[in-house]
Formats: structure tokens, C-alpha cells, sequence
């Protein structure tokens, strides 16, 4: 599977109506899913938490959980539901996750997160990978973050994305976690010099091609969250960079896009804001973003809301160029 290009697991972002609109923007991207945890998989709606559309692929379900049975199960079940990659989440820093013993504490226990890999990977044929920081609290010296590696690795985990920063378990809210701490990309390069037969993509404020680039000449991909939400051009953009044709060239091929996916939506009873508050930033850099962005934004949350909107909304933009720098405005 190629991962020069993924697209980062978002809770409340990156579920599967982004994830399709983010597919038409980089046809090469692999997608995550957001958290889904193992305990939800078992007794909640499965349908309503796994299923997506064929056009998302490759796609990796990222799992929350820290019991290796739980997990087991839940990936033998995303298995069945087409997903390409099982990601097991051992960043995330939120206190109800911590709860639950999972997320970034999990890096406190290799050999737990082991069993778990172990589990999984006995459930299912596909490829179990492993989302983590550099470190939690102060256990964040290169030593800490090898051993927990190493122990995952030796349960046949051959992928690590490293969220190269590493989290504080008290005192800052998941928010301040993604800000924080100061990110450390050379430690995720030294990772890659030293396991050279593991593939590490790197996270944490990736945002340009040119920062792309320079990520890809130390390690085996990258991963963008809050650029490619915000700033979802930005896919098109390094799609086609990385990767060449491919890519749509014009937004408005993407807005016409999305109209038909909101018409079958519709059919579902999927209300059209479920889709467009993922396409806010779709122009933004163009005279007329802002526009778009109202219309939007203020049509889209009114009842019985049409897919139309999209196209009267993306008619506010005047043109596919770039705005005019600040100086020339005044
Ligand atoms: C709103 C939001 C929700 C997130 N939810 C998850 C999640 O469900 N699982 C996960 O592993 N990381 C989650 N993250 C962290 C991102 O995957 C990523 O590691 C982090 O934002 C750093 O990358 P970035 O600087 O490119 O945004 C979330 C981040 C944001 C902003």
C-alpha cells in the first residue's frame, strides 16, 4: 500500500462523508477513519459506524481499545467490512480515553499493546499498524519511544505513524495536546535510520509540498490532519506533486461532485450539512472564499436544504486564482 500521502484519523472530522470528499481532491491518499472503539463495535450500529463507500478506498479503520480480544473482534469485523489497514490508536491524550485504558497510555505498556497486535493480526489478514507519539509525560527520552517500538514491532506491527509530539496524560485537554508540546520530527527520523525495515509515516504540523518533500527524503510517508481539513485544496495539491495526474485541476469539478454524492445522500436522509460543513475551506486563498463560506455555511444548516446550494454557493467564487496578495488590495 503507498503511504507517502494520508490523511490523519479526526474525531467529529473525518467521517465518511469527508473521507469522500477528500478521495476526489487525492485519488492516491490512504484514508483513516475516525476512532472507533472496539467496546462500539461490539454493541453498537454497525453499520452506522463502519460502513462507507467503495470510492474511499484504501481506507484504514483506526481502532480505540486495549483489550486484545476486544480488538481481535473488531478487526476481524472491519475486515468484513472492506477496510484495507487496522490502525490501532495509541496517541490519543483525551481523559474519557484514558479512562478506558487506551489511546496515548497505552505507550506505558508495550507488552499490552503487543498482545493486542498479536490479537489482531491473528483476526485478520490485514496489515495491523500502530498510531503513537514520541512519548507521554516525562517519559519522553528516545529509549522510552524505541522499546515501545520495538515490543510492538516484534508482534509483527511493520507500520508505525508517529504523532511527533508527545503527550501530557494531566494537566493539558487534547486541544492543547495537538499545540503544546514541542514537535521533535527528528525523532521519528532517527526511528526510520535505526528500524530501516519498518515503515514510519510522520504527523504533526506537516502543512506544504516543500514540507512534504523534505519529510519523504527522512521517512517513508507523511500524514496531514488540520491542513487537509482546513485547507483541503491542499490534497489536490500534493497529490498531484507526489504522485502526478490524477487530481481534479478546477474546485468547481469538486463542487459539482460532492452535488451528485448529496443527491444520493438525500435518498438516504443525509441533510446536506453533514456533507458541506467538511467543504468550507474548499476555496479558501480565492476572491469569493469568504462568500462561499456564508452561503454555505448559512444555507446549508436551513431545513430541507438542497445539494443545489453547493453549485449556487460555488458560484460566489469568481475564478480559480489565487487572491490577490495584501499589498495590492490597499
Ligand atoms: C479534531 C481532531 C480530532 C482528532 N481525532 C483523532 C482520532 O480520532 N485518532 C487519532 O489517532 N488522532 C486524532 N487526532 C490527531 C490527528 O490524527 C493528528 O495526529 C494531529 O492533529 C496532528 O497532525 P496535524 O498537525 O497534521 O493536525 C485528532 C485531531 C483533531 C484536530
Amino acid at each position: 500500500m503507498d503511504r507517502r500521502l494520508c490523511v490523519a484519523p479526526m474525531m467529529d472530522r473525518t467521517d465518511r462523508h469527508c473521507r469522500y470528499f477528500h478521495r476526489l481532491l487525492a485519488p492516491h491518499a490512504l484514508l483513516y477513519t475516525e476512532m472507533v472503539t472496539a467496546a462500539a463495535i461490539r454493541y453498537g450500529d454497525r453499520e452506522r459506524l463502519l460502513a462507507f463507500d467503495p470510492a474511499e478506498r484504501p481506507l484504514a479503520l483506526q481502532l480505540g481499545g486495549g483489550e486484545p480480544r476486544d480488538l481481535a473482534f473488531a478487526a476481524r469485523i472491519g475486515e468484513d467490512f472492506g477496510y484495507d489497514e487496522i490502525n490501532l490508536n495509541c496517541g490519543c491524550p483525551s481523559p474519557r480515553v484514558r479512562k478506558g485504558a487506551f489511546g496515548a497510555c497505552l505507550m506505558a505498556e508495550p507488552a499490552r499493546v503487543a498482545d493486542c497486535v498479536a490479537a489482531m493480526r491473528a483476526a485478520t489478514s490485514l496489515p495491523v499498524t500502530v498510531k503513537c507519539r514520541i512519548g507521554i509525560d516525562h517519559r519522553d527520552d528516545y529509549g522510552f519511544f524505541a522499546e515501545f517500538v520495538d515490543a510492538v514491532a516484534a508482534a509483527g506491527c511493520e507500520v508505525f505513524v508517529v504523532h511527533a509530539r508527545k503527550a501530557w496524560l494531566t494537566g493539558l485537554s487534547p486541544r492543547e495536546n495537538r499545540e503544546v508540546p514541542p514537535l521533535r520530527h527528528e525523532v521519528p527520523r532517527r526511528l526510520k535510520r535505526q528500524r530501516p525495515d519498518l515503515v514510519i509515516v510522520a504527523n504533526g504540523g506537516i502543512r506544504t509540498v516543500a514540507e512534504v518533500r523534505d519529510h519523504l527524503r527522512a521517512v517513508d510517508g507523511v500524514m496531514l490532519g488540520r491542513e487537509a481539513y482546513g485547507n483541503p485544496w491542499r490534497l489536490a495539491e500534493l497529490d498531484r506533486a507526489l504522485f502526478g495526474a490524477g487530481p481534479p485541476t478546477d474546485r468547481r469539478e469538486v463542487v459539482e461532485a460532492m452535488a451528485a454524492y448529496a443527491a444520493r445522500a438525500a435518498d438516504r436522509g443525509v441533510p446536506l450539512k453533514a456533507i458541506g460543513r467538511h467543504m468550507l475551506g474548499l476555496f479558501n486563498g480565492l476572491p469569493g472564499a469568504r462568500a462561499w463560506r456564508r452561503s454555505l455555511g448559512e444555507g446549508m444548516v436551513r431545513a430541507g436544504a438542497r445539494p443545489d446550494l453547493l453549485r449556487e454557493a460555488a458560484a460566489c467564487v469568481r475564478e480559480d486564482t489565487p487572491a490577490p496578495a495584501a499589498s495590492t488590495l490597499c
